[in-house]
């Protein structure tokens, strides 16, 4: 198998101390572990573009490695995330990770959504935790420095040592329950498949999207849907750290409520989550947000490593690719589930009503559904 090392170095002609050390953390990472896996580097947009247009890139493993000074712009990281938004199946069947290097304090975690993202829409999947950022400081280690018992920096190498092995040996997951899985497609047999919503479920546009993409579902998953009726679930109060993990530990959380009673079993059972989002002020909505933020009790006492993420988004206007990096941000980067390919329906209806007279919808959705059932993680 290849591991492609994309180096995105803001000086076009790709000298970088910094690359060289990750050059040399990969290919250690890989020599000392079992994994059969060659690296090849990339240098640059150009040779993106080249290599992604002859079908390399495909059914490969991808580490985007990009670093960035206090301007937080990297014009060749641009320029790879412009060819992937033209490209929607150049990284089909890989799998991926992304280093970003900053500077600064900031710009580092919003480099590496906007790469998640576009690679993730041009077919490319990633684990949980996909992005090690280095702020300027390098505190965003202190967590994993004082749990490892070493340096900022040590914690840094660490991370991106693990990072290039769980992208090389990425593989199927079992469920759960154990039992992947020997239907047609190769797939998980009855995926159980919880979908979340907030909207008023008579008139809203991403929940009548959610059902048309369902009515393809029917008998190939269980399905369980959860409607957070407004204000029933609280914000996260924010509980210390001792605090919070002790509530997980009873898979309970300090306020209780649907979501510790209905909402925190379904999750524990489920295999993919779906989140049904519209795009309220370029965000998800409070209701969503907040059952996010409440997901964190559950997260700091079980595994979500190996649970999928879906989303459907409708924005009025504009703003669906935010809310899409909003999702990958907290439920991919934080919460550790995995980013199957293409892991947004992304559309854009304002009236009650008129999202499912979007032209071509139907079969959009048809795809979305048949992307939940069909994909697998490949060996
Ligand atoms: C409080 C609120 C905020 C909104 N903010 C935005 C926005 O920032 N951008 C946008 O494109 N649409 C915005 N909209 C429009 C909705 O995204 C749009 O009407 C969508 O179809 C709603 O989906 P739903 O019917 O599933 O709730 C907003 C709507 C509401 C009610």
């Amino acid at each position: 198998m290849n591991l492609y090392l994309v180096k995105l170095i803001r000086d076009s002609d790709c000298i970088s101390t910094w690359f060289s050390h990750m050059e040399k953390i990969a290919t250690d990472a890989i020599a000392e572990s079992e994994i059969n896996c060659h690296i090849i580097v990339i240098c640059g947009s150009r040779e993106f573009a080249a290599a992604a247009s002859t079908g390399k890139l495909r059914n490969s493993r991808i580490i985007f490695a990009a670093d960035l000074d206090g301007s937080g712009v990297n014009i060749e990281a641009m320029n790879v995330i412009g060819y992937l938004n033209l490209n929607p199946t150049a990284l089909e069947g890989s799998i991926g990770g992304v280093i970003v290097d900053g500077k600064g304090e900031l710009y580092t975690k919003d480099l590496g959504r906007r790469l998640v993202f576009a690679a993730n829409m041009a077919g490319c999947a990633f684990p949980g935790k996909p992005l090690v950022e280095a702020t300027g400081s390098l505190s965003n280690f202190a967590v994993s420095a004082k749990l490892w018992e070493t340096s900022l920096d040590g914690a840094y190498v660490k991370n991106c040592r693990l990072l290039v092995e769980k992208v090389a040996s990425f593989k199927a997951p079992t469920t759960e329950r154990g039992d992947y899985c020997t239907n047609q497609l190769g797939t998980l047999e009855k995926p159980k498949i919880l979908a979340i919503h907030a909207g008023n479920k008579a008139t809203s546009n991403s929940f009548s999207l959610w059902r048309e993409a369902a009515s393809h579902l029917n008998d190939m998953a269980e399905i369980d849907e959860i409607s957070i009726r407004n204000g029933q679930v609280l914000d996260c109060r924010g509980c210390k750290y001792e605090a919070c993990l002790h509530f997980g530990e009873n898979a309970g959380c300090f306020y209780g409520g649907v979501m510790v009673e209905k909402v925190y079993p379904a999750i524990l059972k489920s295999d993919v989550l779906v989140l049904i989002c519209p795009n309220y002020n370029d965000s998800v909505s409070a209701n969503i947000m907040a059952f996010i933020n409440r997901l964190t009790a559950l997260f700091r006492t079980n595994d979500f490593s190996r649970k999928r993420i879906y989303s459907i988004v409708v924005s009025g206007y504009s703003g669906g690719d935010i809310v899409a990096q909003q999702i990958i941000g907290a439920i991919n980067m934080n919460k550790n589930f995995i980013l199957p390919p293409h892991f947004a329906m992304l559309e854009t209806a304002n009236d009650p009503g008129t999202a499912l007279e979007l032209p071509g919808i139907k079969e959009r959705a048809e795809a979305f559904a048949h992307g939940i059932i069909s994909y697998r993680i490949p060996d």
